[in-house]
């Protein structure tokens, strides 16, 4: 059976949880729930009570479980904040952790929707606006609101949507969360750097950025997941297995151990070169310096034609200055099931920002993306990918 935690926020609107519980219940899908301070105000206890059978948790409840924030979401498939106040929507998109909501919802591992219900100003000020960019950036997902009569008499956009469209969202979101489950996923990220000498490397500009976001998705869909990582500045993701490494031969031995892995993602900049010979001692500046690089491995290359090592289902990344016909023969010449493509060019600066602008090429279609955070961006891969599987 399915679990939600419902995070219950102090808008008149909250008397409508009692519908999406009873719907909810209607599909099997246990609930519980977080009321906050000012939502009791708009819903009384005893009523959802009956629905809820003392799965009833707020402020008072923390004192006495200390660890009832990590428990709640950890014990949850998802987490619904339904309705979502202005307030509750800024003190999650700013880091605020002050009751047993925003604590919950800070700590969570698990998808978050929000299901906003508010005064059409409101919703629309500004700077609630810049909160819930914010939130969807970093992949949350909102439903609603819609436009109509709102409890304050005014008519505009922010009333709560409709109860079923909120609880047929939920189930779908139930259905993928498990879609991945127990894959066993490999994710290479970062650059690899290649020594000149015991001070010097050669190297590109991969921040690791959208390897790392992708390893976090998969993680979220449920999947096993290893990531394998050059350096970087980035933190490892929680929940998964984290190998670092610096050569690309270091990858590619790494890479070699894990056998009967399902779905590859190899996001990560392979050095091209490598200087053959490593010197023994830092050269000095006064020589002058000749490098001789070589072709380094191609591991994709060597993986994708492996008959042992192949992932059931592989993916490969391009980033290239040319056409997207560059991707098309990568997809083949190094027998992947699907190249992501991202133009390197001066509108899409993929190196170390948030943002991506990628193709997603299998042998059927290319699917063309707009500009989206790299959250987002691992959203689509791992949905193009779980569609095609
Ligand atoms: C009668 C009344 C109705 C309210 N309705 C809403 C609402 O629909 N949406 C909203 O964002 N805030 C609404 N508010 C303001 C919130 O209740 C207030 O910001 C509160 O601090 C929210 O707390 P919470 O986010 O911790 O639940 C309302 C306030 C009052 C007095």
């Amino acid at each position: 059976m399915k679990k939600v935690l419902l995070i219950i926020t102090g808008s008149i609107a909250a008397s409508r949880c009692k519908e999406i519980i009873t719907l909810l219940h209607n599909k099997e899908v246990k609930t519980c729930c977080i009321l906050t301070k000012e939502a009791k105000k708009y819903v009384k206890i005893a009523d959802i009570n009956k629905l809820l059978k003392n799965r009833i948790f707020t402020d008072q409840d923390e004192k006495k479980n200390k660890m009832l924030h990590i428990n709640l979401s950890r014990d949850n498939d998802m987490v619904v904040v339904c309705p979502a106040t202005a307030n509750s929507i800024a003190k999650f998109a700013n880091g605020y952790g002050d009751n047993l909501a925003s604590n919950t919802l800070l700590a969570s591992n698990k998808k978050i929707l929000f299901a906003p219900a508010m005064n059409s100003f409101m919703w629309q000020n500004k700077i609630n606006q810049k909160n819930v960019r914010l939130l969807k950036d970093i992949g949350h997902e909102f439903i609603g609101p819609k436009v109509g009569n709102l409890k304050c008499g005014e008519f505009g956009l922010g009333r709560i949507d409709n109860s079923k469209k909120i609880v047929n969202r939920i189930l779908s979101r139930l259905e993928n969360i498990n879609l991945l489950k127990n894959k066993k996923c490999l994710v290479t990220a970062g650059p690899t750097i290649e020594m000149i000498d015991p001070i010097r490397f050669i190297s590109n500009q991969s921040s690791g950025k959208q390897g790392y976001e992708i390893a976090s998705q998969l993680v979220l869909y449920g999947a096993k997941v290893t990531l394998i990582s050059g350096p970087t500045n980035l933190d490892p993701p929680p929940n998964l297995k984290f190998i670092q490494i610096k050569s690309a031969n270091e990858m590619y031995q790494k890479i070699r151990k894990i056998s009967n892995i399902d779905i590859g993602i190899f996001t990560a900049a392979v050095s091209d070169f490598k200087n053959k010979n490593i010197n023994k001692t830092k050269i000095k500046k006064n020589k002058k310096l000749n490098i001789s690089l070589y072709k380094n491995i191609d591991i994709l290359e060597k993986i994708g034609k492996s008959k042992t090592q192949r992932p059931k289902f592989l993916v490969g990344f391009a980033a290239e200055t040319g056409s997207v016909n560059n991707a098309k023969k990568k997809l083949e010449d190094k027998k992947c099931d699907m190249i992501v493509y991202n133009k390197i060019y001066s509108k899409n600066k993929v190196f170390g920002s948030d943002y991506n602008q990628i193709s997603i090429i299998t042998k059927t279609q290319i699917k063309k993306f707009k500009k989206m955070t790299k959250v987002n961006c691992a959203k689509q891969i791992i949905k193009q990918i779980y569609n095609t599987i």
